[in-house]
């Protein structure tokens, strides 16, 4: 449907460019690229982006610009992946569960303590000497480039019913997780049934009563509405996730030298600003939740679950490497 409508790479410069400005876009430039994102317009990630494409205009003196897609309206993230990967869209968040079936090589930042919190998290993600190499395993074969993303936060579990204390009270319970190995394991060792689902078809999901509960952030439950479908929200902090910026490597490629240094700075600008916006956020959504009356508990009973499945899950040297490189950089273990 949608894609149909979509303008493709260089047919889109022309459609595209030179239009008046348009919510969410900063169109008036040569070369307009598309970001596909699957959050609502309310997350912080979507303005964000928007930001991103006015560093982008000024930083190449309008030869580029952006317009966000937001709502997965260009497609789930799996199939985002692949558009990108194809050159029909520029650009697409993803979550790093996605990006752990693409290429196996990023499993350990997806696994439960690897991250302290979000500025280790983010330390971690300017560091080349540790993502350098792996931000880059997908150009050859996939023409993905990772520029680097936005945090996740840490995740958190809820439910229609409960309160949820401990894994007794979880079972049978069916938990939508993200489509992942690590998730799979995780929902079952906290004692739920782990159903894995795409992003946008969790709200119904609840709703109708196929899924007796999921697990986010604060920022999505709250941007989501899944409050309204799912009121018990149980604060596991089982991990610390992070979404990647995905780039088509020919784009990046095909521009000249400097402007492919702005967009890569524009990036990473974006990248560090958001971390202090997600803790605001963050604090906002809470008191959002409070206001709307959602029942928040804080069992101590998964803490051990979490940490043991998190550690079990890498088995190959190279996993355990990354992982390790990870951890040096915590300000737990450093020095
Ligand atoms: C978070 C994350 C998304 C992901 C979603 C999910 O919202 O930022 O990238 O898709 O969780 O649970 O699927």
């Amino acid at each position: 449907g949608f894609l149909k409508a979509l303008p493709i790479a260089g047919a889109g410069a022309a459609l595209l460019g030179g239009c008046a400005t348009k919510e969410g876009a900063v169109t008036d430039v040569d070369r307009v690229l598309s970001i596909s994102l699957g959050q609502a317009e309310s997350h912080p990630s979507y303005g964000s982006l928007v930001s991103f494409g006015e560093r982008i205009a000024d930083a190449t003196d309008g030869r580029y610009g952006a317009r966000v897609y937001a709502n997965n309206s260009l497609g789930d993230q799996q199939e985002t992946v692949q558009l990108v990967s194809d050159g029909a869209i520029d650009m697409a968040v993803i979550s790093g569960t996605q990006i752990e079936n693409s290429e196996p090589r990023f499993l350990p930042m997806n696994v439960a303590g690897v991250f302290d919190d979000i500025d280790h998290q983010n330390r971690v993600m300017l560091d080349d000497s540790i993502v350098g190499d792996l931000f880059a395993s997908l150009e050859p074969h996939k023409r993905l480039t990772v520029l680097g993303g936005y945090t996740q936060g840490s995740r958190h579990l809820y439910t229609s019913g409960g309160p949820i204390e401990s894994p007794d009270d979880l079972a049978g319970m069916k938990i939508r997780v993200q489509e992942s190995e690590i998730f799979l394991r995780l929902i079952r060792n906290m004692g739920g049934v782990p159903t894995p689902m795409a992003y946008s078809e969790v709200y119904t999901g609840l709703q109708a009563g196929v899924l007796d509960g999921a697990e986010n952030n604060e920022i999505s439950y709250v941007t989501q509405r899944h409050y309204e479908v799912a009121k018990h929200f149980t604060m596991t902090n089982h991990l610390v996730g992070f979404d990647f910026m995905l780039a088509n490597t020919d784009l990046l490629a095909d521009m000249d030298e400097t402007d492919r240094e702005a967009v890569r700075e524009a990036w990473k600008e974006t990248q560090s600003e958001f971390v202090e916006i997600w803790k605001r956020e963050t604090a906002e959504a809470t008191q959002e939740m409070l206001d709307r009356g959602v029942i928040i508990s804080e069992p101590d009973a998964f803490a051990p679950i979490i940490e043991e499945t998190g550690q079990s899950i890498l088995e190959n040297p190279e996993d355990i490497a990354l992982y390790d490189a990870i951890r040096a950089l915590s300000e737990k273990e450093g020095a």
